[in-house]
């Protein structure tokens, strides 16, 4: 007789508390068992000799089904979930933006209408908050009492409509505080920004080198220190999303070393990609805000993340394909780049195969402190009974070429084409279903849920995970 639905066999599994050799049981949707050896009564079992069994991938970083200025983003909740799927993501994060005037848990609410029957794994939502209003303030328990208690606010897209000044981003942050929430925030100095982009614009220097140049690291550094400063002084903690600088992360490093609850965040793109992707014919592809750095960025992020002051990586997927990045200039530009497939690859390749992190750095990073930090955890994030069995399937061996032919993001180019990765995901299980096997999708739109999330603040406020 069957015990159990699904055992994993002779997997080298990582929990939290590092790797062991053994199996790892499913039963309805979630981890029933972890042991050296479970006896095999079930009614599917899955032999992994040699392969590495992880918690399926944390993404709080997404942008699907993303619409600016009358122009939509090329992967919506569908297609975008499926592509994450293929990189062992099995919950995404994403943004149910404010529009002006009108309230911010409407939004969320639009969102999910939108999200829930075409997601094919799990989701949440931040709210993204475009006003300090009464209205918006008085909405904000309400929202965190909803299940989303993380906010993210623009400091930059002033013309955009979406950007807030000091004075909202501090009152937001007192309120959120008091109300058990978390704030993030894209931190970039508008000011600087639109000076640099209006002066190059104007001497005619409009190709994409001039978007890299247009965001010096400076505008990165003195909006994080703007933001850290103010979170401080309430005493809120702060996640940065897309940290991409040096500098940036000296700002958190000094802020985390002074007791302040900073979370840093970057993107596979800050740890693999310089600015020299904008002297390409094609540099416009690789246009996103903020813009990729020189080599001595991506090393100081790496050290961050072994330091343990960059918490997470997440894709900040937002897929434009290569007719909507034709413009004549970099600022016509739509900001973003379609790589949620490639997340895991390559993290995996660049950080684990080459020997920069272990593969339990990887999974705090891309799995277990996303999930803390924004209240997911236990459900999500660990393989640990009664987790949702949520995991993905490693082949530390498998060599690859990333090229857009094989991937399954609705674009027509890829900003990693060529490039070669050691170590491929082969297998995505969500909530105890495979939905990726060997490279063929079998899950189905709808098969993921909205999860209501609740942050517990001690889960990461040391510098441990
Ligand atoms: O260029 C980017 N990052 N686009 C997505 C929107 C955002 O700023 O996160
Ligand atoms: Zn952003």
């Amino acid at each position: 007789m069957s015990v159990f639905d699904i055992i994993i066999k002779n997997g080298k599994i990582i929990t939290a508390n590092g790797l062991f050799d053994g199996d790892l049981a499913i039963d309805s949707g979630v981890i029933a068992c972890l042991g050296k050896s479970i006896e095999n009564r079930a009614d599917k079992i899955i032999d992994v000799k040699g392969k590495l069994v992880l918690p399926g991938l944390v993404d709080p970083h997404v942008h699907m089904d993303f619409e600016i200025s009358g122009m939509a983003n090329r992967d919506d909740f569908k297609s975008g979930s499926i592509a994450a799927a293929f990189s062992g993501i099995t919950t995404i994060i994403d943004f149910a933006i404010q529009e002006k005037d009108r309230s911010a848990l409407e939004a969320i609410k639009k969102r999910r209408k939108t999200a829930d029957k075409k997601v094919v794994i799990d989701y949440s939502l931040h709210s993204c908050l475009t006003d300090g209003s009464e209205r918006t303030l008085d909405e904000i328990k309400t929202i965190v009492n909803y299940g989303v208690p993380s906010f993210k606010l623009f400091m930059v897209y002033k013309k955009e409509g979406v950007m807030i000044d000091d004075g909202v981003l501090y009152t937001i942050l007192e309120k959120v505080k008091s109300c058990g929430g978390l704030v993030g925030v894209h931190a970039e100095n508008v000011a600087i920004i639109d000076y640099l982009t209006e002066k190059y614009v104007k001497e005619g220097k409009t190709n994409a080198e001039y978007h890299a140049k247009s965001r010096p690291n400076i505008s990165e550094e003195e909006a994080i220190r703007r933001a850290v400063l103010l979170a401080k002084s309430l005493g809120a903690s702060l996640y940065i999303f897309h940290m991409s600088t040096k500098e940036g992360l000296m700002a958190v490093k000094e802020a985390r070393d002074n007791g302040a609850d900073i979370l840093a965040e970057t993107c596979p793109h800050y740890l693999t990609l310089s600015d020299e992707m904008y002297l390409r014919p094609d540099g416009n592809n690789w246009i996103m805000s903020p813009p990729l750095r020189k080599k001595e960025d991506i090393e100081a992020l790496w050290n961050g993340i072994i330091q343990r002051y960059v918490k997470v990586i997440g894709s900040d997927h937002s897929a434009w394909d290569s007719i909507q990045k034709s413009e004549d200039s970099f600022h016509k530009v739509m900001n973003g780049v379609g790589s949620i497939e490639t997340s895991l690859p390559l993290m995996f390749s660049e950080g684990v195969s080459n020997g920069r992190i272990s593969i339990n750095t990887l999974i705090k990073v891309m799995s277990e402190n996303a999930a803390k930090i924004f209240g997911l955890y236990p459900q999500k994030g660990t393989l640990m009974v009664g987790s949702d069995a949520d995991i993905v399937i490693v082949d530390p061996t498998q060599e690859r070429t990333l090229s857009c032919d094989d991937l399954h993001m609705n674009l027509d180019y890829s900003i990693y084409e060529g490039i070669k990765v050691k170590g491929f995901p082969v297998m995505t299980i969500s909530r105890g279903n495979i939905i990726v096997e060997n490279g063929h999708f079998q899950g189905k739109p709808g098969e993921g849920r909205f999860i209501p999330r609740k942050i517990m603040r001690k889960e990461i406020s040391t510098n441990g995970s």
